[in-house]
């Protein structure tokens, strides 16, 4: 059965090396019929969340700022697998990825929690200059137990700096193929 899958793509570089991972991805996914919308968080207008715990999933759009966050909550809403694609900042996923996963709380808020389970799956790509991905790793791990959302893997390319210094590399092959196996 065909999936609809999300990608929250953290990288501010439209060509870099994540963006690589994440075409990769959705060739494979949509090659296995899959549905895929991908966010490219830097080039939209989304503010960190306030903290207040006035959101309402039910809501259409379930948080108390208006902003970008209002395309991807009813994506994410109706979305199979959520994809988080980020370069490694400082051991840990980007700013601007960080900031769309704390506004994905709207949704747990209100009557019904409308992001945790629901038979959702999740996928981490990551690319990195070194290969320090343990702190992120758990973070996302972490993140992945309390969401409830079943665990299909990370592609984590360490090695990469430079935008198309992934070219050629065995990650990308991985991340197709991680793209593949959802079905
Ligand atoms: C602010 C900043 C922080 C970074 N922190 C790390 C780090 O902690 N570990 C690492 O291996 N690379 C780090 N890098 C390098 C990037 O992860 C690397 O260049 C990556 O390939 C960028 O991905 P992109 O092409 O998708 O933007 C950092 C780069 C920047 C700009």
């Amino acid at each position: 059965m065909s999936k609809k899958i999300v990608i929250l793509n953290g990288s501010p570089r439209k060509n870099g090396n994540t963006s690589a991972l994440v075409k990769a991805f959705a060739k494979g996914a949509e090659s296995a019929g899959n549905t895929v919308t991908e966010f490219f968080l830097d080039r939209m207008d989304i503010h960190g969340c306030k903290g207040c715990f006035g959101g309402h999933s039910s809501r259409e759009c379930p948080c108390v700022q208006k902003d970008d966050m209002a395309q991807i909550y009813p994506a994410v809403k109706e979305c199979d697998v959520v994809v988080l694609a980020s370069p490694l900042y400082y051991w840990n996923m980007s700013g601007q990825l960080r900031t769309a996963v704390d506004r994905l709380f709207a949704l747990e808020e209100g009557d019904v929690n409308l992001l945790r389970g629901h038979d959702r799956s999740c996928a981490l790509l990551m690319a990195a200059e070194g290969h320090g991905f343990d702190d992120v790793l758990l973070y996302y791990n972490h993140l992945a137990e309390h969401l409830r959302w079943k665990n299909l893997g990370a592609v984590l390319a360490g090695g990469n700096c430079d935008t198309g210094d992934i070219a050629g590399k065995p990650e990308l092959e991985q991340a197709e193929e991680l793209g593949k196996s959802i079905q």
